[in-house]
């Protein structure tokens, strides 16, 4: 679904990612491990189109996303939840869902759409006309989740979703993801929860200085803690 080949990214001089090869499969879960600065979010903003000098290839279903503009990629099925969850301050938890529906062709059918997220998202339900901003750092990042996969995404790519997140709804963001793989989605996960992130996950790789290190299935890695400890300890 997603395959990147040698993809290179720089901010100004500096070169950040070099030669960075992965693909994710339709319906997998792939976690992106790696310390503070290794290039993660260089590697997700590179494929939404958020980095403005890249080099190499990257493909999603088939079709070149280098060279196209942000816009014209949220619209090929692909949604993306930033590190910062940019929840609009003055607008109801119903109002951001309504910017996520808007960014898509969907926005006909609202009602149907804010039904489903209300069931999935329980939290959120008994909180759709009260200010976004007023929530929990945790039940915020939820509205940033539900408002990323309010367009019907195919592969959505999730940054550090778990920061700064009381543990109890880490738990059920988890659960959250592990239901949208059984619903088919494709995952693409950047933690720094190591085990968490693993234990959802069907493959990792790991990223240092920019570039991949390892790359293996999520089992055998979650089982080599040695390796954890030396690519992922912040
Ligand atoms: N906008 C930017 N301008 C210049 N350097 C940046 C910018 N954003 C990130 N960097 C640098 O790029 C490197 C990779 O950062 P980043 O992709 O944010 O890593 P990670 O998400 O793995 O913590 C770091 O050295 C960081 O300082
Ligand atoms: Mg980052």
């Amino acid at each position: 679904m997603l395959k990147i080949d040698k993809l290179n990214a720089w901010y100004g001089t500096s070169h950040i990612l070099q030669d960075v090869s992965l693909d994710v499969d339709r319906g997998e879960v792939v976690s992106l491990l790696g310390r503070n600065g290794a290039g993660k979010t260089t590697l997700i903003k590179s494929v939404m189109g958020l980095v403005a000098n890249t080099g190499g290839s990257v493909a999603f279903k088939g079709r070149q996303l280098l060279g196209l503009p942000a816009h014209k990629r949220y619209g090929l099925g692909l949604a993306y939840v930033p590190e910062e969850r940019r929840i609009v301050p003055g607008m109801t938890v119903l109002e951001n869902l309504r910017l996520g529906i808007l960014a898509s062709d969907k926005a006909k059918h609202e009602a149907e759409i804010v039904e489903r997220i209300a069931a999935t998202f329980p939290r959120l339900k008994e909180r759709l006309h009260q200010e976004a901003v007023t929530m929990s750092g945790g039940e915020q990042q939820m509205l940033a989740i539900a408002r990323a996969t309010a367009s019907d995404p195919d592969m959505i790519l999730l940054d550090e979703p778990s920061e700064g997140i009381m543990p109890v709804l880490v738990d059920e963001m988890f659960a959250l993801f592990a239901q949208l793989k059984r619903e088919g989605k494709t995952i693409l996960l950047v933690e720094q929860s190591v085990e968490t992130a693993l234990a959802i996950s069907d493959r990792a790789y790991i990223l240092d200085q920019g570039a991949i290190v390892y790359a293996e299935r999520a089992d055998v890695m979650l089982a080599d803690p040695a390796i954890q400890e030396r690519y992922c300890a912040v």
